[in-house]
């Protein structure tokens, strides 16, 4: 790369292309973020649901440097002070007696999931996981076979066996798929990539009776509910479910790599040494983000908050839709919002960048908001007037179409 070369172009020339970044930001703090060029955008994205305390929270980044300079890694071979500290902070908030596996990414964390149904089954010899049409758990091979979406397991056959499709919201597909193989049902309560769909409550509730009732395994995939974006510390708690185990990873670390299996006790000591292991996982700079993430979610009150600014945020799309009737629903809940279009919704994405509101397309046909939790009602009311700005002008260009 030449001094002269842009950073997009570095990337077209160096990077293997599995994306085709749209902006190349170079700064950010609280709410905001700047690209190369100075201009200034509200940040709605927020790295996929990962800054879950913005950009460069102060607590944050002291615990960050402050770790650095301390102690960074030294591999699971030993033991640091802060792996304990994270995961009982973690298992409080879950169930007495459950036990955490850390690891790096929200795939990894799925991995870990998919292992300790398997490890589990093993014994009454049964291995078959029923997912979700329309889910998404990551892009290793395993967890690429446990996304319900063909278009991310395409051309990477032979796929591991053991996976199923129900339909979501559907009870009766899924109790079709069980069989004697059979040892879990995994599932997001509200489907973040496949367009911000959320789970009925009364049909989340019969997956998790039909688990009692035929001995599975309810696990929940926490990855982008978990960490207060859905108004309570892991996704589930909002809708009164209690799994088996479940994965975290994204909003944990706050922007710092890390992941999480949490095993309920019936699991927690299941996988036992040698069958399961990462050189990075929970290591002591992770841990510390995390630590961080977690100290300040509760010292700002950011639960309660998520709620009320995910409200204000929600009601205040609704209430735009007569002018826009592209716009068909908005849904989700806490921080995790999507506004469903009767359109491709790429083109709207790249007007919100022009208007300073980064958010991205999702599923096609919907606008998937996950802002950071500490967004205030100044963000949420600046947001919805940078969006509202962004729909004029593109009803104003889609008009002469629709003649
Ligand atoms: C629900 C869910 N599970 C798993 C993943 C994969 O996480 P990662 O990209 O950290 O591997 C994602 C990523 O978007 C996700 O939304």
């Amino acid at each position: 790369m030449n001094d002269k070369q842009s950073i997009k172009d570095a990337y077209g020339t160096y990077l293997v292309p599995t994306y085709a970044p749209a902006l190349t930001l170079v700064r950010g703090e609280g709410m905001h973020v700047w690209d190369e060029g100075g201009k200034e955008y509200l940040d709605f994205l927020a790295g996929i649901a990962v800054l879950c305390l913005g950009h460069a929270h102060p607590a944050w980044v002291e615990a960050v440097r402050e770790q650095a300079g301390v102690l960074t890694h030294v591999s699971n071979l030993h033991a640091h002070p802060l792996q304990a500290k994270l995961a009982r902070a973690l298992t409080e908030k879950f169930v007495p007696g459950s036990r955490v596996f850390f690891s790096n990414s929200g795939a990894e964390a799925n991995e870990a999931l998919i292992k300790v149904a398997r490890k589990w089954g093993s014994a009454s010899g049964r291995h078959e996981i029923i997912t979700m049409k329309n889910s998404f758990h990551g892009r290793t091979l395993a967890t690429l076979t446990a996304t319900g979406q063909e278009k991310v397991q395409t051309g990477f056959a032979p796929l591991p066996t053991g996976f199923s499709y129900a339909t979501f919201n559907d009870i009766a597909s899924v109790k079709a798929l069980v069989t004697d193989q059979t040892v879990a049902i995994l599932l997001e309560v509200i489907q973040a990539e496949g367009g911000v769909v959320p789970g009925d409550v009364e049909f989340l509730h019969e997956v998790e009776a039909l688990c009692h009732d035929r001995d599975l395994l309810l696990l929940i995939d926490d990855v982008q509910c978990g960490m207060g974006r859905l108004g309570t510390w892991f996704g589930f708690q909002a809708y009164g479910l209690r799994p088996d185990a479940f994965s975290l990873a994204k909003g944990l670390g706050g922007g710092f790599p890390i992941g999480a299996m949490v095993a309920s006790p019936k699991l927690a000591e299941v996988l036992q040494p040698g069958t399961h292991g990462t050189t990075y996982g929970g290591n002591a700079l992770a841990c510390a983000a995390a630590l961080a993430v977690l100290e300040t979610i509760e010292k700002e009150a950011l639960l309660n908050r998520t709620q009320a600014m995910g409200e204000r945020f929600r009601n205040a799309l609704t209430a735009m839709m007569p002018e826009f009737p592209f716009i068909t629903e908005v849904r989700g809940m806490g921080w995790l919002i999507g506004v469903v279009l009767d359109r491709p919704a790429k083109p709207l994405e790249a007007r919100m960048f022009q208007e300073g509101l980064i958010a991205v397309a999702t599923a096609g046909n919907v606008i998937r908001f996950v802002p950071p939790l500490i967004a205030e009602e100044a963000d949420v009311d600046e947001a919805v007037a940078r969006f509202r700005a962004a729909c004029r002008a593109w009803k104003t260009e889609q008009e002469p179409m629709e003649k």
